[in-house]
């Protein structure tokens, strides 16, 4: 039986595609945006902001904690906190945000 090339290159693209997705590294740029609309009234979320809430950790210095890693953060905004609102975010959400205050480390 000859081999149906278009129809198998659709398929084989199809499946690339939702293997890759899942795997997509996380988008920081969008983690900046999502902290800049979400977190920004409680923590100071980048350099250029000036006023945030003083009891709450900016997030420079999260990323600096010796234990930080973007997977435990990623983690710990999956579970509401008694201090914060509970946004409900997305997992890729969470991994964007994460990947965010990880590139603050530097
Ligand atoms: C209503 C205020 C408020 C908002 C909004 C808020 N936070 Fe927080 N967040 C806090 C406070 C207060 C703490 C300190 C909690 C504590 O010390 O137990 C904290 C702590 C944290 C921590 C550190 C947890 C730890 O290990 O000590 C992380 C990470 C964090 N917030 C991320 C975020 C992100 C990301 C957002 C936006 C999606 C956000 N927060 C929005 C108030 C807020």
């Amino acid at each position: 039986m000859p081999i149906n090339l278009p129809t198998f290159v659709v398929a084989v693209s199809v499946a690339a595609t939702a293997c890759v997705g899942p795997v997509l590294a996380a988008d920081a740029r969008q983690g900046e945006a999502l902290a800049k609309r979400w977190c920004a009234t409680c923590h100071i979320v980048a350099s250029d902001q000036t006023s945030g809430n003083a009891a709450t950790p900016t997030f420079a210095s999260i990323a600096k904690r010796p234990g930080f890693t973007p997977a435990a953060v990623a983690n710990f905004l999956r579970d509401p906190h008694p201090k914060m609102p509970d946004m409900a975010l997305s997992r890729a959400e969470t991994d964007d945000i994460a990947a965010y205050i990880a590139i603050l480390a530097k």
